[in-house]
């Protein structure tokens, strides 16, 4: 009976440490405002993007037609060029933004987890 009782605890508070870095994160909210922060300039379709990668659509952010193929690969976050790219460790070009100072790791964390969720459009 006591045995019991201390799974459940157990359970339930290995549940709730869980539950807090799941947090949904959502492209329009969270994500969208850094790429068009930080990335836009550059890569936006009016202007021709580097490399064919376009932040203004998310369709075309996902169509994967960039120079290197897919940048996104939903549920693979840490495997995912993109964050690659603004980690500084793609095995081709500069870290992103170029020129620029890199994001801090909470915000790359936050892109990394919405394409660990699936990189909705949500
Ligand atoms: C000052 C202009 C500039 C800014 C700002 C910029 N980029 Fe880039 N980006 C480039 C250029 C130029 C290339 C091509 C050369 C290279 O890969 O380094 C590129 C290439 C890329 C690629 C590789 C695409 C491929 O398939 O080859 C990714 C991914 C990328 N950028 C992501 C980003 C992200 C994310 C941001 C915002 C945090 C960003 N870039 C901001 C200029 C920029």
């Amino acid at each position: 009976m006591k045995k019991s009782i201390i799974f459940t605890v157990l359970c339930a508070s290995i549940l709730f440490s869980q539950e807090g870095k799941k947090e949904k994160v959502s492209f329009a909210k969270e994500v969208l405002p850094i790429l068009t922060k930080k990335c836009l300039g550059c890569h936006n379709t009016d202007d021709g993007s580097p490399s064919l990668l376009y932040f203004d659509d998310y369709k075309e952010m996902m169509s994967g037609s960039s120079k290197h193929g897919p940048v996104i690969i939903p549920k693979k976050g840490e495997e995912s060029t993109l964050i690659k790219k603004l980690r500084g460790t793609a095995d081709f070009g500069k870290q992103m933004p170029r020129g620029k100072k890199p994001l801090d790791e909470e915000t790359i964390s936050i892109i990394c987890r919405w394409i660990d969720q699936g990189a909705k459009n949500n």
